[in-house]
């Protein structure tokens, strides 16, 4: 049975709490995935230390990652949840498709030009950050990849990678297809022309552990009409808070604001006000599950080292016909 149903992978970055876009992009598609697929979901740490961090937060913000995870309704008998880490393997199938991985196909790469940009000194595992990712996808046989729209081109590349190391040493690895949703690229509250980022600072985006206050002068202070709109297009401020409207509220309230916004009777503050009740009661139960599951860290831990347990062996497996067919073994 297992070995039909098709196989999904995964994972988020332990770089602090999720947001809407980190929801709408990645997690919520998760959920009734597993109910179909083989899924497997990973916490990438390994990823999270490319950028400067604080090791003392780490484990923390790993645990933080695994309580969206289960709150957002991942449930570990149906799922594969683990840390990446946990599983040496993806540092060690990363080395090995390094060497086969052309320096430009890197160099091209949007996310790293960007965060090349934001640090002053870049480190190399910026650089090669997408060949660990295409370790963690090609380790595991996948076929579907669900994320957000920035992840595409780094898909992309790993299935660039399958086909150069297939090429070279015979038929080893599938070539994996990204999932998008609908709401594939959630933009900043506070700047609708930038993709919803952590980085940007907090009153770009929603956390999901955002309280009501928060979530209300959040949405209060989005930036609606930007300027600029040349075209005819609807602001991307305004659209970026209908997409939210969407996924939260209903799509009564969405038709009568689009026709609102064409005859020119729109009123923002109504608009966010609907939309600040929809988020804080669609993310309330969502909540609840988080702060009873934070009370038990332990069971959490466990569920993360049982599915490490599980990913492992096929991890391994793959591993092993990677060194036999590079001549490594
Ligand atoms: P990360 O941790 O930056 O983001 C996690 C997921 O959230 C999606 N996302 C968004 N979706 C819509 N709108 C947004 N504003 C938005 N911001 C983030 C991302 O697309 C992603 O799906 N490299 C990956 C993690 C990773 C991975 C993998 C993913 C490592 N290995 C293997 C899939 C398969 C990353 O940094 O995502």
């Amino acid at each position: 049975m297992a070995k039909t149903t098709p196989r999904v992978f995964s994972g988020i970055q332990p770089s602090g709490t999720l947001h809407l876009g980190n929801y709408l992009g990645a997690l919520k598609q998760w959920v009734p995935l597993q109910e179909t697929h083989d899924c497997i979901f990973s916490i990438v740490d390994l990823h999270a230390i490319t950028v400067p961090y604080e090791p003392k937060d780490l484990q923390q913000r790993i645990l933080d990652v695994a309580l969206d995870y289960l709150a957002a309704g991942l449930d570990p008998k149906k799922a594969t949840l683990f840390v990446q880490s946990h599983v040496p393997e993806h540092a060690e199938l990363a080395w090995s498709l390094n060497t086969i991985t052309p320096l430009g196909e890197l160099e091209r790469m949007t996310q790293y030009k960007e965060k090349s940009y934001q640090h002053a000194s870049t480190s190399a595992g910026i650089l090669t950050y997408p060949v660990l990712m295409a370790a963690d996808i090609l380790l595991y046989g996948t076929q579907i990849v669900p994320v957000g729209e920035d992840q595409q081109q780094h898909v992309e590349l790993t299935r660039i990678i399958a086909r150069k190391f297939n090429s070279r040493f015979g038929q080893t690895f599938i070539e994996a297809k990204t999932q998008l949703t609908e709401a594939k690229r959630v933009m900043s509250l506070a700047d609708p022309l930038k993709k919803m980022s952590k980085s940007l600072g907090p009153k770009h985006y929603i956390a999901l552990t955002d309280d009501e206050k928060t979530i209300r002068e959040k949405v209060a202070k989005a930036v609606t009409a930007s300027g600029g709109q040349t075209t005819g297009e609807m602001d991307p401020g305004v659209k970026n808070l209908l997409v939210l409207l969407k996924e939260f509220g209903t799509s009564a309230q969405v038709k009568k604001y689009e026709a609102a916004y064409a005859d020119g009777s729109i009123r923002y503050s109504d608009l966010k006000h609907d939309l600040a009740d929809a988020l804080v009661k669609g993310l309330a139960p969502f909540q609840e599950r988080r702060a009873k599951l934070a009370k038990d860290p332990k069971k959490v831990w466990k569920i993360l080292h049982d599915g490490a347990k599980k990913a492992r062996p096929i991890a391994q497996q793959t591993m092993q016909d990677v060194k036999q067919v590079m001549g490594l073994a």
